[in-house]
This record gives structure tokens, sequence and C-alpha cells, in this order.
């Protein structure tokens, strides 16, 4: 009776402290958009609108499905939004992730529902697009083409208010390839940070879209978020949609979307985690 007591304890203190040590993040905000997993969510309730956050069609190989897009990773820590409730989830690229007729691209993003492309809660106001990325080794991205990994297309799809990208940027050769970045409606750098192998690390931009502004807040593994940026004027006018995954770039052309170089036997992923868009109406950032 009493060693079960004490191995109960035991057990309890050692689950306790698991999962201190990782997603320990508390979201403060009012939530608009939430792209976090649930630790019950099935690969094949991507595939569907009754079961997933996002939309299950788009933006993705025109024959692939996101259940087969999707991984959940083996990584024991979570992000640090995501909790003991939530757990990180992989976005892969392969040769057939080729959306529509765009043959220079290879393409996975994930949209939220209910982020529609005019008049959307996420396009207005003060908002902060939460995300948390992990390297998969596995799956390493090829830091020699431009990825983007997170970003927010205008409605008339004629520009991007942000890209958050890796890898060596078009046209801009002297940005370092091993790095996270943020570009500008105009693809300025604002911000970058140097991409960890080992680490979670969490990144916030809030978009004031009431005085046209950018800000980045960031961390390492489980430490509370900075500011890392002021706010830094971006017109961030056009409505449009946040978008989650990747869209790779091809190299060797003029015309990255129909034409241009992509290895094949491809398979890249990249983990997320902790993704969320919250209401930053009156400077409130969970960090
Ligand atoms: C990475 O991309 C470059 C440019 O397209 C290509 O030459 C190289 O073979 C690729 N490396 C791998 C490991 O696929």
């Amino acid at each position: 009776m009493h060693s079960a007591t004490l191995f109960g304890l035991l057990a309890a203190a050692v689950s306790v402290s698991a999962r201190a040590c990782s997603g320990a993040g508390e979201i403060k905000c009012p939530i608009v958009f939430d792209g976090r997993v649930k630790t019950t969510t099935q690969l094949t309730d991507f595939d569907s609108y009754a079961t997933s956050q996002f939309n299950p069609d788009y933006v993705k190989g025109n024959d692939l499905k996101w259940s087969v897009i999707i991984k959940f990773p083996s990584t024991r820590a979570n992000a640090r939004f995501d909790g003991a409730t939530h757990k990180p989830f992989e976005v892969t690229l392969n040769d057939q992730s080729v959306f529509q007729t765009q043959y220079g691209f290879r393409r996975a993003g994930l949209l939220f529902n209910g982020d529609t492309n005019e008049g959307s809660p996420g396009s207005a106001g003060v908002k902060t697009i939460h995300f948390s990325l992990k390297w998969d080794a596995q799956r390493a991205l090829n830091l020699s083409h431009e990825y983007l990994l997170v970003w927010h297309e205008a409605g008339d799809y004629s520009a991007n208010q942000f890209n958050f990208e890796a890898g060596a940027i078009l046209g801009q050769p002297s940005l370092p390839e091993d790095t996270y970045k943020l570009l500008d409606r105009n693809n300025k750098q604002i911000w970058s940070t140097k991409i960890l192998k080992n680490h979670w690390q969490n990144f916030a931009v809030t978009l004031d879209f009431n005085q046209n502004t950018l800000q980045v807040h960031y961390s390492k593994g489980d430490k509370p978020l900075k500011t890392v940026t002021g706010p830094v004027p971006n017109n961030n006018a056009g409505d449009g949609q946040y978008q989650m995954g990747m869209l790779k770039k091809p190299t060797g052309t003029d015309d990255v979307v129909n034409s241009g170089y992509q290895s094949s036997n491809l398979d890249e992923g990249l983990i997320y985690g902790s993704l969320f868009v919250e209401d930053s109406a009156d400077g409130c950032v969970s960090r």
C-alpha cells in the first residue's frame, strides 16, 4: 500500500516536471483563429471541414490530401503555447506538391477556417499571429532555395503584407541563407535570427491594421517572448488571408510561379506548433 502510494507520487512528480519544461506559456489575449492541434487529433481530421480547423482543400498539391502532407513528429517537447493539450505537427513537401498549374513552386500552405479573403477579423484592428518552428534533420529544407513559412496574402493576390521566410531570398544574395527572417510588403528584411537545429523557436508578428505597422516578438526553447523590433511602418491594407506551411520557390528562373529548378525525390518538412492568432487591441501579446 505504502509503496504503491509512493510510486503514484513519483509518477505524478515525473509527469508534472516533464510538462513544466515545455509548453508552459499561457495565452493571455482573446483567440481569433486557433491553429493549435489537439493531442486527440487524427491525421484524417485535416481532410474535412467537420473535423479540421483549417481549410481542407487549399493550398496544396492537387492530388495530395492534408492527411498525407501533415505528419505527427515524434519530438517530445511541446511548443510554448501548446501546453499538455496540443501537439506539434509537421508540414511536408514532395514532388507532388504542385498547386493548380504552379509548376515552379512546391506548396503546402494551411488557411484558417473563417479567415475569409475579404472582411476577415484577422485583417482588421490589431492582431498577433503566433507560431513556433522546429527543424527536422530527417527532412531538412534546402536553404539554397527561398521558402515562405508564414505569410499574409492580400485579397487580390497582388502582394503579401508580410513574408516570414527561410533560405536564400531570390534577388537578395546579401541576406544569409541559414536564418528565419521577416520581410515587409516590399520584401525588405525587418528582422532575422539564426535557424537553430535543436530547439523550438517561438515567433509572433503583430499586425496593426489601423496604424499600418509590423512588430516582431521572439524567444528560444520555452522562454517568454521578447519584443525584438519597434513597430515598423508597413502597408497592411488589402485584406486577405494568413497562410502557414511552405511555399518553396525554384531557382534559375525569372518566372518563379511557372518554371525553374526544383530537385526531385523531394522529402522536406518543418515542424509547427503554438499556432494561433490573438487580438492585440490594447497592446495585449501573449508571452
Ligand atoms: C539544393 O538546391 C540546389 C539549388 O536548386 C541544388 O543544386 C542542390 O542539389 C540541392 N541540394 C539537395 C541536397 O537537394
